[in-house]
């Protein structure tokens, strides 16, 4: 199937109450892994890059690379920019072909982030193509950004946000973190429900990685439609390729070890396929 805009997908999953997997990729495996996954559980997916996988190889890599996987595949799948950084990266991702753009202001003051969002909105708006941006600040590492200052979204200000920046859907934070948690995360769920009263575009839940799978499902029940994990794939592949290596000090192929690699992430991408529910929902 040709490359799909997440926009009726994540419509899909807020109506009928189930999330969107979204999979950050970093490499031409972790894109065959997680679309082998989605084709085996029936599921659509969202494959994503942050600027610092964009950095390693190029949009146009990752672009003609998940396109390829997609083509192939029986399931929709789009392509994200994830914490898009600049209006500069979110302008060459929707030139290269991506389907969907998140532009992430939310290290900026509230009046700049609506700014940036805004212009990034309108920039999008003549292609289809929808926007996801965030509110508060997940806390955590990802990227070269780290914030060691989370801030909780405030559910006021998501409605003032949503309206005046024309965003297709909105990332939330309410306690979780990228990267590994130390402990248990305690997630602000009473938070995320008045948000989904006072506003009704899907909502995406960042940081996943971590946070056990009831935790996960209550969130999509109180109203996620697009949950990332990131850091979890990561340590799946270096572990598949990390377990060949130990078994198989000599080995020089890396067919070899990426084939172990990608199986571990498929295993992993189908378990959480089935946590967030949109497994035979292709
Ligand atoms: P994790 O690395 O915690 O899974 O976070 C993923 C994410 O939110 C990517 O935007």
């Amino acid at each position: 199937m040709a490359l799909v805009s997440s926009e009726k997908m994540m419509l899909d999953a807020d109506r009928n109450g189930y999330s969107i997997g979204a999979f950050n990729v970093e490499n031409m495996e972790m894109v065959m892994a997680v679309i082998k996954a989605a084709e085996e559980m029936h599921a659509p997916a969202i494959l994503q890059t942050t600027p610092s996988t964009i950095k390693y190889a190029g949009l146009p890599m990752y672009y003609a690379n998940v396109r390829a996987a997609a083509e192939a595949a029986d399931v929709p799948i789009a392509l994200h920019l994830d914490h898009g950084n600049s209006f500069e990266l979110a302008m060459q991702a929707l030139r290269v072909g991506y389907t969907s753009i998140m532009i992430d202001g939310s290290h900026e003051a509230f009046e700049d982030n609506i700014a940036v969002t805004r212009r990034v909105v309108d920039a999008c708006r003549p292609s289809n193509i929808p926007v996801e941006a965030e509110l508060g600040k997940v806390g955590g590492k990802e990227d070269d950004l780290d914030c060691n200052d989370p801030g909780y979204t405030d559910p006021q200000d998501a409605v003032r946000f949503v309206a005046e920046t024309g965003i297709s859907s909105l990332a939330v934070a309410i306690g979780t973190a990228h990267g590994i948690y130390k402990g248990e995360p305690k997630l602000d769920v009473e938070r995320l429900s008045e948000i989904r009263k006072l506003v009704s575009i899907p909502l995406v839940l960042h940081g996943a990685s971590g946070v056990p799978d009831e935790a996960v499902k209550d969130c999509i029940r109180r109203g996620i439609s697009k949950v990332n994990f990131a850091t979890e794939l990561r340590i799946a592949y270096s572990n598949g390729v990390k377990d060949f290596l130990k078994a198989n000090p000599d080995a020089f192929d890396p067919k070899k070890y990426g084939v172990v690699g990608m199986e571990y992430v498929t295993k992993l991408v189908k378990e959480k396929i089935k946590v967030c529910g949109c497994d035979n929902r292709a």
